[in-house]
C-alpha cells in the first residue's frame, strides 16, 4: 500500500473501518447522523468509501459543502447531485426536471439554477425536491453533506446571515419530520463541530432545536488491529519488514491515528539513516513530527480552533486548563480549578465548567472519576510542543 498523508484517499485505501461502517448503516436504518470527530481522524474517507460501497437498496450521495455560500447554492448542489446519480444509472430524469421547473427553476446547459424571483422561495423548493424525490426513487436517500458547519458559517456572513443558516437547519430538520420524505437520512459531518455553529446561532437569540432528532456519533480512530495493519501495509510498500510489536509501537505512539501513522511510516521511509535507524528510535521519530515548525500534522489547530471559535474570555481559561492538564493529569475539578486561579485568580467555578464542556464537546479532553485528562496522549504532548511546556 502506497503512503498517502493527506491527500484524498481512495476507498480501496482506506483501512479498518469495517465496523464502523456496518454499525452506520444499522444507525441510518433509523434516523439521520451527525458524525464527529478530531480533525484528520478520517471522516471524509469514511463517507467516500460508505458512498462508493453503498448497499445495492441505497442511493448514498456525496458533497463536500464548504464552497457553498446560499441556500440557494445548496439546493443547486442538491438538485446536480441528484442529476448525476440518475445520469450514470442511466435512470430517467425527466420528472426531477418537471419537479424543478414546476417550482420556477430553469436550467442553463443541463446545470439547475434558480431565477432571482424564486430564491426568495428557497426552502419550499428545498422541501419540495426533497419530498418529491422521496416518493420517485426506491430504497432510502442517503445525504452525506461533509463540511456542512462550514457551509453554515459562510451563510451566516451574508445579509441577515445567521436567521438564514437556522432557516436552512430548520427547513432540514422538518424535511427529517415529513412522512412524505420518510426514506431520506442525512449525514452531517466537518472539520469544524456543529455546536460551534449552534452556539453563535444562539448567542444570536435562534433557539431552534436543530439537530435533536440525529443521532450524535463519534468516529474513534483505528482499532489496534487495524492500526497495526495500516503501519505493517503501508511499511511493505516500502519494501521495509516490520515486526508485529514494532508495529504495535508505532501505532500506539500515535494513538491508532491515521493519519499521524501515515506521516511516521513516512518517517522511517525517508530517514537519513535508513529505515532500519528509524525503526530502532520511533520516539525520536514521533517528537520530529510534534515539533516540526512545517507542523506537517496540522497540530496548530488545536490552539487555532480555541483563538477562532471559543470567546475572547473563554479563550484564557481555555489555556490555562489545558496547560494544567499538560503538566499534571488527571486533575479533579477543584484542583484544576484552583492551577487556574494561579494564572488568572477571578476565574469562577460555573465559567470553568462550561469551558470544561466546550473542550470535551471539541474532544480535547476527557472526564472520567479520577477526573479530567487529555483524551489523547499524543494530543497532550502535541499541546506541550504548542505551548512549550517541558
Ligand atoms: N482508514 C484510513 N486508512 C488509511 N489512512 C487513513 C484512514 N483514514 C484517514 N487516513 C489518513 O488521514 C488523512 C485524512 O483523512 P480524511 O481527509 O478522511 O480526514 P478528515 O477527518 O475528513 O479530515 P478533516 O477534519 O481535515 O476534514 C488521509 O489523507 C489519510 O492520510
Ligand atoms: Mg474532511
Amino acid at each position: 500500500m502506497r503512503i498517502n498523508t493527506g491527500a484524498a484517499l481512495s476507498p480501496s485505501d482506506v483501512v479498518g473501518r469495517g465496523r464502523v461502517i456496518a454499525q452506520l448503516w444499522r444507525d441510518l436504518d433509523n434516523q439521520s447522523v451527525v458524525l464527529n470527530a478530531e480533525r484528520r481522524m478520517g471522516k471524509t474517507s469514511l463517507i467516500k468509501k460508505m458512498c462508493a460501497e453503498s448497499p445495492t437498496d441505497v442511493i448514498a450521495l456525496y458533497r463536500d459543502l464548504e464552497n457553498i455560500q446560499t441556500p440557494e447554492a445548496f439546493l443547486e448542489a442538491i438538485l446536480a447531485d441528484l442529476d448525476e446519480w440518475l445520469s450514470t444509472q442511466r435512470r430517467a430524469k425527466e420528472w426531477l426536471w418537471n419537479i424543478w421547473g414546476a417550482i420556477g427553476g430553469t436550467q442553463v446547459r443541463s446545470i439547475g439554477k434558480l431565477p432571482p424571483a424564486q430564491q426568495r422561495d428557497w426552502e419550499l423548493s428545498l422541501k419540495t425536491i426533497l419530498a418529491e424525490t422521496a416518493q420517485a426513487l426506491d430504497g432510502r436517500l442517503v445525504f452525506f453533506w461533509d463540511e456542512i458547519p462550514l457551509m453554515l458559517d459562510n451563510m451566516k456572513r451574508g445579509k441577515n446571515g445567521a436567521a438564514v443558516a437556522m432557516q436552512v437547519l430548520s427547513a432540514l430538520r422538518a424535511i427529517r419530520h415529513d412522512d412524505k420524505a420518510k426514506s431520506i437520512r442525512m449525514v452531517f459531518t466537518g472539520s469544524i463541530g456543529m455546536h460551534h455553529i449552534l452556539t453563535e446561532l444562539r448567542g444570536k437569540g435562534l433557539n431552534h432545536p436543530a439537530i435533536n432528532d440525529m443521532l450524535s456519533k463519534l468516529l474513534p480512530p483505528l482499532s489496534e488491529e487495524d492500526a497495526v495493519n495500516l503501519v505493517t501495509a503501508l511499511l511493505a510498500g516500502a519494501n521495509i519488514p516490520v515486526s508485529g510489536s514494532k508495529a504495535q509501537e508505532i501505532a500506539a505512539s500515535v494513538d491508532n491515528i491515521p493519519f499521524y501513522i501515515q506521516h511516521l511510516a513516512t518517517g522511517v521511509r525517508d530517514h537519513q539513516s535508513g529505515a532500519d535507524a528509524a525503526l530502532v528510535n520511533i520516539p525520536e521519530l514521533r517528537y520530529k513530527l510534534l515539533y516540526s515548525p512545517q507542523d506537517p500534522l496540522y497540530l496548530r489547530h488545536y490552539r487555532e480552533r480555541i483563538e477562532i471559535y471559543y470567546a475572547k474570555k473563554e479563550q484564557e481559561t481555555a489555556f490555562h486548563i489545558l496547560d494544567a492538564l499538560a503538566h499534571e493529569q488527571p486533575l479533579l475539578a477543584d484542583t484544576l480549578l484552583n492551577r487556574v486561579k494561579l494564572k488568572a485568580q477571578k476565574t469562577k467555578e460555573l465559567s470553568l465548567f462550561e469551558i470544561l464542556e466546550l473542550l470535551e464537546q471539541d474532544l480535547y479532553i476527557e472526564r472520567s472519576a479520577r477526573g479530567y485528562q487529555f483524551q489523547r496522549n499524543f494530543i497532550r504532548d502535541a499541546w506541550k510542543a504548542l505551548r512549550n511546556i517541558a
